[in-house]
């Protein structure tokens, strides 16, 4: 049966994770040789970014050219699509699905994954969908925790910012609710807390967590320190958008704020980072790139073995054992 990658919920094995991972760091270290080079090189791989995106697009499309296959994205498919003409994203799929071998969408609305694994009869892989769930970024973030600490459980992960909106910290923090003993803190203006249906997902796996609204309580206290942006895109009023930046200013990483963070924690972001262009104030002001917490730039890199390792999944289907340990969509 044809796989689709919709929401981390699909990453309950451990068997998987780990698999993943040690595969990911291979990549890493043979992704120059001849024999990853072409590894599929009779495949082809379809992007379609309905929503701006550098990191996301960029290392899915390397790790492919990466594995031999071809690949063919369309990087602003909501003005250079037949979205334009007002086509459903379930007809322009169906339309098109022959020419693929795997597919990777990003939209702007919640769901819109698995609208599209609702229709797709080739493996499709969801690289973020509206304020929902973006689960190949959470296997990076989750890639680079691992990388650094050695482990992937009894760790304190403090999570800061726009929680409420922001899809990698609902799509990591689920990710951590499956392993053990991790301990969440969620750090964020009152009106853009942990939404109800995370609250919910967190308490039935029984994972301690914590809400507060002051950073200095849990900055030194944690082994991840995991900052987002103000996602502006999804706020339309003004006034609201004026309020919430002025509520935001208060978690701002500073300098000063890194250097409380614990030796060994790091300091990591999805990243991008607001800046005055973006209406914002940076969340982490550009002075803390060179601290030695700041793990971010690393984090983005993993990106691309990452997601080589999982393309190399969905390319093999059934060959690679990996692929039949992701569950079902939720
Ligand atoms: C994130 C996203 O698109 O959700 N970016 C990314 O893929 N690294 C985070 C964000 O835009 O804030």
């Amino acid at each position: 049966m044809v796989k689709h990658i919709v929401d981390t919920r699909q990453f309950k094995d451990r068997r998987f994770l780990e698999g993943l991972f040690e595969h990911a760091a291979e990549m890493r270290e043979a992704r120059f040789d001849k024999g990853v080079c072409h590894l599929h090189d009779d495949k082809v791989v379809g992007g379609l970014f309905y929503q701006p995106s550098t990191r996301t697009r960029t290392t899915f499309e390397t790790a492919a050219i990466r594995l031999g296959a071809k690949t063919v994205f369309t990087e602003n498919a909501r003005d250079f699509s037949s979205a334009a003409k007002g086509e459903t994203l379930e007809h322009s799929l169906r339309a098109i699905e022959d020419c693929f071998d795997v597919m990777v969408i990003r939209h702007y609305e919640d769901g819109a994954a698995k609208r599209a694994a609702g229709v797709l009869r080739i493996p499709f892989i969801n690289a973020g969908d509206g304020k929902n769930q973006h689960p190949t970024q959470a296997l990076l973030d989750l890639f680079t925790i691992k990388e650094y600490f050695q482990k992937i459980d009894g760790l304190d992960i403090g999570f800061v910012g726009d929680i409420a909106q922001g899809r990698t910290i609902k799509s990591l923090a689920y990710l951590l609710s499956h392993l053990k003993d991790n301990r969440l803190y969620f750090v964020s203006p009152i009106s853009l807390g942990v939404p109800e249906d995370m609250r919910t997902y967190l308490r039935e796996k029984s994972i301690q967590f914590y809400e507060t609204d002051e950073l200095d309580a849990v900055i030194s206290a944690v082994d991840v320190l995991y900052v987002t942006r103000l996602q502006f895109e999804y706020v339309e009023d003004e006034v609201e958008k004026r309020r919430l930046m002025s509520e935001y200013e208060k978690f701002q990483i500073t300098l000063e704020k890194a250097d409380k963070m614990m030796d060994g924690s790091i300091l990591m972001h999805p990243l991008p980072i607001n800046t005055e262009k973006s209406e914002g104030r940076p969340e982490i002001r550009c002075e803390v790139d060179e601290h030695p917490r700041a793990h971010y730039f690393k984090q983005s890199n993993n990106g691309l073995y990452v997601r080589m390792a999982l393309l190399d999944v969905m390319l093999s289907g059934e060959q690679n054992p990996l692929y039949s340990l992701i569950l079902d969509v939720p």
